[in-house]
């Protein structure tokens, strides 16, 4: 343990040595550094301002219907596997997921708070929407398509108000 501790910072001392006297071999133009990441909605602009049902919306030419209200209907008879296994993960402890959704049309007036009802972080029947949700969107690697398509962007949920530093979750029923 102790020695491969000594051998990363080894490791590192070498490379930071290498690397700076690389940097003072260049110009001092070379020395500029790269312009700041694209971060939506904190460096470049919103495209999803209303989260959730910004994002999950109808395509038809694609026959991709990935709204929220037509992925619980579906839910309604039937989670597919991959999916359930994500929630059954995330689940409160002894519970085992039916893989059946409850009809909730109310909570489709307003998501995700509607949902968050059930799905709160104290929920003893449902998963807390956190975790489930990072699980959904965040793992799986380049087969996820919210990796893979969206580049895995926390600012597509959570919104910076870049006057008081706060964080929050936008919240709208589907158009
Ligand atoms: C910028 C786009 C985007 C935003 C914003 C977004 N999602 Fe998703 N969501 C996706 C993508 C892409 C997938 C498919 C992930 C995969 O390939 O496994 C997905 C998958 C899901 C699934 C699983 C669907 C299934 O049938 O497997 C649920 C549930 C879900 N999202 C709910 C939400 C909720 C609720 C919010 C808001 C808190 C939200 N999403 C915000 C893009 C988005
Ligand atoms: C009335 C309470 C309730 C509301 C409201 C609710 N859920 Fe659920 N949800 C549940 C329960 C209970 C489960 C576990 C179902 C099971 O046993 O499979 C669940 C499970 C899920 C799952 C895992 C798949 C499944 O069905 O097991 C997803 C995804 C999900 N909910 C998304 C949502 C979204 C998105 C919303 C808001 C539009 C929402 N839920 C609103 C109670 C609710
Ligand atoms: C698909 C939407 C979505 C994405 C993408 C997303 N989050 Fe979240 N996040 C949520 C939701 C929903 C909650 C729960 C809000 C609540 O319970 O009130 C949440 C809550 C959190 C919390 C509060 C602590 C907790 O776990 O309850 C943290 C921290 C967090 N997110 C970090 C991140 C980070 C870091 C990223 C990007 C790597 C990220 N989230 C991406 C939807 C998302």
């Amino acid at each position: 343990m102790f020695k491969r501790l000594s051998l990363i910072i080894v490791v590192l001392a070498v490379s930071s040595a290498v690397f700076s006297a690389a940097r003072q071999d260049k110009p001092s133009s070379a020395q500029a550094p790269p312009p700041a990441r694209q971060i939506p909605g904190i460096t470049t602009g919103d495209a999803f301002p209303r989260g959730c049902v910004d994002c999950h919306t109808n395509h038809p030419e694609l026959k991709l219907d990935a709204r929220i209200s037509s992925l619980m209907k579906g839910w309604n008879e039937r989670v597919e596997p991959a999916l359930l296994a994500k929630a059954q993960a995330t689940a409160p402890s002894g519970v085992t997921l039916k893989g059946k959704h409850p009809v909730a049309a109310f909570a489709l007036k307003n998501i995700p708070t509607g949902c968050l009802t059930c799905h709160s972080k104290k929920s003893t029947l449902a998963p807390p929407f956190a975790q489930m949700l990072h699980m959904i969107h965040l793992t799986g690697g380049e087969k996820n398509h919210f990796l893979s398509v969206y580049q895995g962007e926390c600012t597509h949920c959570h919104k910076l108000n870049p006057s008081t530093g706060l964080w929050s979750l936008p919240t709208a029923p589907e158009p």
